[in-house]
């Protein structure tokens, strides 16, 4: 059943839960993301970032992603991540997508604002994530070069941006972890203090211990974005697939699936 982020996220976000957001990239992990959300009986959201898009045209993976949602027999949302160029948001929108991410952090906070606005005029029916602060991994530099949110910058973000949802940076990461992610809870409380009514999001999930979970959900934290381990867990498939593709392609959706549900039991 295809619903608005709106449908999940709010629900989680008023009773403390954390919702999975899982990162799509073809047919296979599509099949596998699915089928685990199924198995749990748990409402999740599919995404896509901007950037697998040279590899993973939108035209072709959008129509898959809304229809894979639709036939699903527990709410899926799906969704374009890291949005930034008005053409791809324009494209999801129009393919049916029910949330989309504008990312502008990387720019001036009233640069970032005003993007955020016209994108939120643009689609006002539509979910919106916003973000604020530079993570790790492939948004920034390493870990340790990334810009934790600030928290007065995040709330003149959220009043004035139009956003749905913010995305936070503290000391998360995209990609792997060196050794255990060292979440910086104090920024994180203060957003939260700031902002007791905002959706929190946060990015980089593999990797990131149950336990630090949880607490962050304690924080505003209601969704949690999973890209990697399930990137890992199809290349992994492929590469040690043996027989015809049939059997190449059920092995790539099943390992998606277990790296998928691993996720799902710990949230
Ligand atoms: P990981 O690749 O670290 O799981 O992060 C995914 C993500 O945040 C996508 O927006």
């Amino acid at each position: 059943m295809l619903v608005s982020p709106h449908d999940i996220l709010l629900p989680a976000f008023q009773t403390g839960k954390l919702v999975g957001a899982f990162n799509t990239g073809n047919l296979e992990m599509t099949l596998g993301i699915i089928r685990a959300a199924e198995q749990l009986g748990t409402p999740i959201l599919l995404q896509i970032a901007e950037k697998r898009l040279p590899h993973s045209p939108l035209h072709l993976m959008a129509p898959m992603m809304v229809a894979a949602a639709q036939q699903a027999s527990v709410p899926v949302a799906v969704q374009l991540d890291h949005g930034e160029c008005p053409g791809i948001i324009d494209q999801a929108a129009q393919a049916g997508f029910t949330g989309l991410m504008f990312d502008g952090s990387h720019l001036p906070l009233d640069e970032n604002i005003a993007h955020t606005q016209a994108v939120r005029e643009r689609y006002p029916a539509l979910w919106l994530e916003g973000e604020v602060g530079v993570l790790g991994g492939s948004e920034g530099g390493p870990e340790a070069e990334a810009l934790h949110t600030c928290p007065a910058q995040a709330e003149r973000y959220a009043a004035e941006s139009g956003c749905d949802c913010l995305a936070v940076s503290i000391g998360n990461a995209h990609g792997l972890y060196n050794g255990e992610p060292k979440l910086n809870f104090a920024v994180l409380e203060e957003i939260r203090r700031r902002l007791p009514n905002m959706p929190l999001i946060l990015h980089g999930g593999t990797g990131i211990p149950a336990r630090d979970l949880q607490r962050a959900a304690t924080l505003g934290i209601c969704k949690v974005n999973i890209a990697t381990a399930s990137f890992a867990a199809l290349r992994r498939a492929a590469a040690a697939a043996e027989g015809d593709y049939f059997a190449m392609s059920e092995a790539m959706v099943q390992a998606v699936c277990d790296s998928t549900l691993a996720v799902l039991e710990a949230l």
